[in-house]
């Protein structure tokens, strides 16, 4: 059993989320609940196997081992019922800058990338620094459950489109795309020739009744037309060492992203890969009690807003450990709506029209954070916003 439910003081250890409240909202006392990384301390398999490096001293030039391939293939066969060749794996020290290295060596400066939104804030920035035009799919809530608008995709894909960003689960809404969304958003890339980007950096924090799904193992030609991403790092709260995957199976996609690489000699640091190697074989059972604790946390939100904060709309995302709450009854303004989150209720919330316009009236808020503390943020909100 893993005590989640232990306070971690994480100030002054150089981390965002706490250390730099100040910097990001003028207030270095407020509670955090924005960027996506844990209050929970890591598996503690991971932390003696970089200490148990780190007692060698000596830091030199480092390669991945057998153990960091066989490892991350291994999970994937097992919990994803994914084979993965060890040639179609590609290691990036991130998720947002692969995805640069992408667009730089696949799509160039004049491209159109599509995504839907609301949707994780840097797809934006990144795809606008390459002078890339960015178009965008909003998600339509049907049935209190966001979906795909299938008509606006396939339109604006007949207009020319030249990557597709697929979040899955899906930043902030939590969706976890189910197999019939992702067989037919495949074979609508493969009808209008749009190769497609997975980032699928959250799925292993899936929560029971529902199930991750890679998109690669829908088809061999969905496969063959798709680079997908998969990282430790929001799993295993290991985002500071910088550790992740590509995994492409078409040779010469791969060989385009291989070379865009290259030219820029980036690498992923020893201790990156030595905590990945480690999470990948002793993280499984840590992880388990991670989902079913994020889970109860995110039933405590529903079941607080329903009782205490009536009038912002609260449900449990499928995976993730992000929610996306709904402040619009208030009809606040979205600058005066985080005005009175950060500076009225003393909490620091991601602004929710950071993932697009869709995002207007929304926050999203980070539940990996004991029970304890995420009732004193909403207790905080509370008091204001009744
Ligand atoms: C969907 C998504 N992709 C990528 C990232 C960041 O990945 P990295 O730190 O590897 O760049 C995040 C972080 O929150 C995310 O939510």
């Amino acid at each position: 059993m893993y005590n989640f439910d232990e306070i971690v003081h994480r100030k002054g250890t150089d981390c965002i989320k706490w250390d730099q409240l100040q910097k990001k909202y003028g207030d270095s006392s407020i509670l955090p609940f924005w960027i996506a990384d844990m209050d929970f301390f890591v598996p503690k398999a991971i932390v003696s196997g970089i200490k148990n490096r780190a007692s060698h001293p000596t830091y030199g030039y480092s390669f991945a081992s057998d153990k960091y391939y066989s490892n991350f293939i291994g999970w994937n066969e097992r919990r994803n019922g994914l084979p993965i060749k060890r040639e179609e794996i590609i290691s990036v020290p991130g998720i947002v800058c692969a995805y640069s290295f992408i667009i730089y060596g696949l799509i160039g400066s004049k491209g159109k990338i599509m995504f839907n939104t609301p949707i994780y804030d840097p797809f934006f920035k990144v795809t606008e620094e390459h002078g890339c035009e960015v178009v965008t799919s909003s998600l339509k809530k049907k049935d209190g459950i966001y979906q795909i608008d299938w008509e606006d995709i396939e339109k604006k894909f007949k207009d020319g489109v030249d990557l597709f960003v697929l979040c899955n689960p899906h930043n902030p809404t939590g969706r976890v795309w189910t197999y019939e969304e992702l067989e037919r958003l495949g074979n609508l890339c493969i009808k209008y020739k749009v190769p497609i980007f997975s980032d699928d950096i959250h799925s292993d924090l899936v929560f029971e009744g529902n199930k991750y799904i890679p998109i690669i193992s829908i088809s061999e030609e969905i496969k063959q037309n798709t680079i997908m991403a998969m990282a430790p790092s929001k799993t295993f709260n290991l985002a500071g060492l910088k550790s992740s995957y590509l995994i492409i199976s078409n040779e010469d996609l791969r060989q385009k992203i291989s070379t865009a690489i290259e030219k820029f000699h980036v690498g992923v640091n020893l201790f990156g890969l030595k905590s990945s190697e480690i999470a990948y074989e002793f993280g499984e059972e840590w992880l388990e009690e991670l989902c079913s604790y994020l889970k109860k946390n995110a039933e405590f939100v529903v079941d607080y807003c329903e009782k205490r904060l009536p009038r912002v709309k609260a449900y449990v995302p499928e995976g993730t450990y992000l929610m996306w709450l709904d402040f619009s009854d208030y009809e606040l303004s979205q600058n005066e709506l985080m005005r009175k989150l950060v500076e009225d209720s003393g909490v620091a919330l991601n602004d929710g029209s950071n993932y697009g316009k869709e995002g207007e009236g929304f926050v999203r808020l980070n539940i990996a954070t004991p029970k304890a503390m995420l009732k004193k943020g909403l207790d905080l909100i509370s008091k204001i916003f009744n």
